[in-house]
Parts: C-alpha cells; sequence; structure tokens
C-alpha cells in the first residue's frame, strides 16, 4: 500500500514540472518514483527542456536510465525547485531524511533551490520528530569516535551505521552515525548544536527548509504548505 502513494504522489509531483525548469532530483525510494515519472513526461512530450540535477551517484544513474537530462549543481547553481522524500514530517514541516544517506547533497540541492517539495506516504508524518527515525549525521572517518562522543554529550545514542562488515560509506566517503536522541523538543536547537560539532559534517535534520509537502493517502494526495501536517507517532 505505500508503495501505490508513493507512486501516486510522485506521479502528482511530476505533473507540477514545467518547461524550462531546473529540478533538483531527490534520493530513496520515493523520490526515485517521480524521477520515473518526469522521465515518462519528457519522453511523451509533455515538458521539454527540464534539467535534473541529482543529490546522489544512486539518483543520478536512476535519471540516465529515465532519460532525463542531467546537470551538476555546480553547472546550474540555482534552481527552480528541489522534489525529495523524507523519513520523517512534523506538524511544522520540519524533517528527518537521511535514511538512505544522501543528506549532504541532499540539503545542498535544497538550499540551492527557489522551492523545496517533499514528496511522502502518510506514514512519514510524526507529531514529533525522533519518536521513529534516528537523526542520521555524516561524520569525517577521521577521528569519528570522538564526534561520537561529542554526540552522546548532547544526549544521543550513536550507533555507526554499516554496509554488512564495513562502515556504509557516503557519496563523499564519509560515514553516517545513526543517533537516536530520547525526544526532541526543539529541532532547531538541536540543529545548532550539531552544526556546531567538529568533525560532524552534515545531519538529517531539515528545519525551515520545506515550502510544501505533497502527501499521498488513500484518498488522494494533499498538499501541506504550513502547521497543520498532523501525524501519527
Ligand atoms: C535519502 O538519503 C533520504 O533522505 C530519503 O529521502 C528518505 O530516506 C526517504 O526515502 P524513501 O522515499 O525511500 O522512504
Amino acid at each position: 500500500m505505500a508503495d501505490e502513494l508513493k507512486r501516486l504522489v510522485a506521479d502528482e509531483a511530476a505533473r507540477m514540472i514545467v518547461s524550462g525548469q531546473r529540478v533538483g532530483l531527490g534520493s530513496g525510494s520515493t523520490a526515485g518514483l517521480f524521477v520515473a515519472a518526469l522521465g515518462k513526461r519528457i519522453a511523451g512530450g509533455a515538458v521539454a527542456d527540464v534539467v535534473g540535477v541529482p543529490t546522489s551517484a544512486a539518483t543520478r544513474e536512476l535519471a540516465w536510465m529515465h532519460s532525463v537530462p542531467v546537470a551538476t549543481l555546480e553547472e546550474c547553481p540555482r534552481l527552480d525547485l528541489t522534489v525529495d522524500g523524507a523519513d520523517e514530517i512534523d506538524p511544522w514541516l520540519d524533517l528527518i531524511k537521511g535514511q538512505g544517506g544522501a543528506l549532504m547533497r541532499e540539503k545542498i540541492v535544497a538550499a540551492a533551490s527557489e522551492r523545496f517539495v517533499v514528496i511522502a506516504d502518510e506514514s512519514k508524518l510524526v507529531s514529533k520528530l525522533g519518536n521513529r527515525a534516528p537523526v542520521p549525521v555524516e561524520v569525517l572517518p577521521f577521528g569519528w569516535r570522538s564526534t561520537a562522543r561529542s554526540i552522546e554529550a548532547i544526549g544521543a545514542e550513536v550507533v555507526l551505521r554499516t554496509a554488512g562488515d564495513d562502515p556504509f560509506v557516503t557519496d563523499q566517503t564519509n560515514w553516517i552515525l545513526d543517533c537516536r536522541f530520547q525526544q526532541i523538543d526543539d529541532a532547531w536547537d538541536l540543529a545548532c548544536e550539531l552544526d556546531a560539532i567538529a568533525g560532524a559534517l552534515a545531519h538529517g535534520l531539515f528545519v525551515g527548509m520545506t515550502d510544501a509537502v505533497m502527501v499521498g493517502r488513500n484518498d488522494g494526495v494533499e498538499t501541506l504548505t504550513g502547521r497543520g501536517a498532523g501525524g501519527g507517532g
């Protein structure tokens, strides 16, 4: 069911794209469905001159597969909009992202965009960030245990993300620490604390960045543009 809702919302987001736009292409399964839907619209002639800026190597491959023209952020430093998924969305439309490990590029691309549109099935709505998902923090492998200790000191349980027996490696060849906080009362404060930690290169709290969330529900797509996401647990 979640997959159907992801497809529904991805298709609707692709219908929003108009000719000539420069579009940040998010990462993850929902964003991947958006890339596929956008490719179909381009192939069918519904839109032309669209350029996508992928947020990960995986999304770049997917864009090639679906014949979506791509450019780097260096070539296209200002984007009309970015469409991306999320792991958790709170009532203020603040997010936890990065379960797929692409959080650093996702944040840079979103920040370079006029509009940042999040697409998700309704299971991603939460009343409070951190209720389910850990906050991923991309760290430099150098001194990662010291960085982990600094994050523990602000209240997290920290686990090094692995792929098999080895650390998971990001597109920037860094590592990820999954940080579980007992309770995130103020996402902005926590984001500032994480920003101040040496060795922490990027984190998955996206605070005050979202312009709209398109939510796939059983009865259709709802677009949220302010407080009112409601949400589960
Ligand atoms: C990728 O790094 C993430 O930020 C994804 O956007 C997020 O994990 C949502 O992924 P799904 O669409 O696969 O749930």
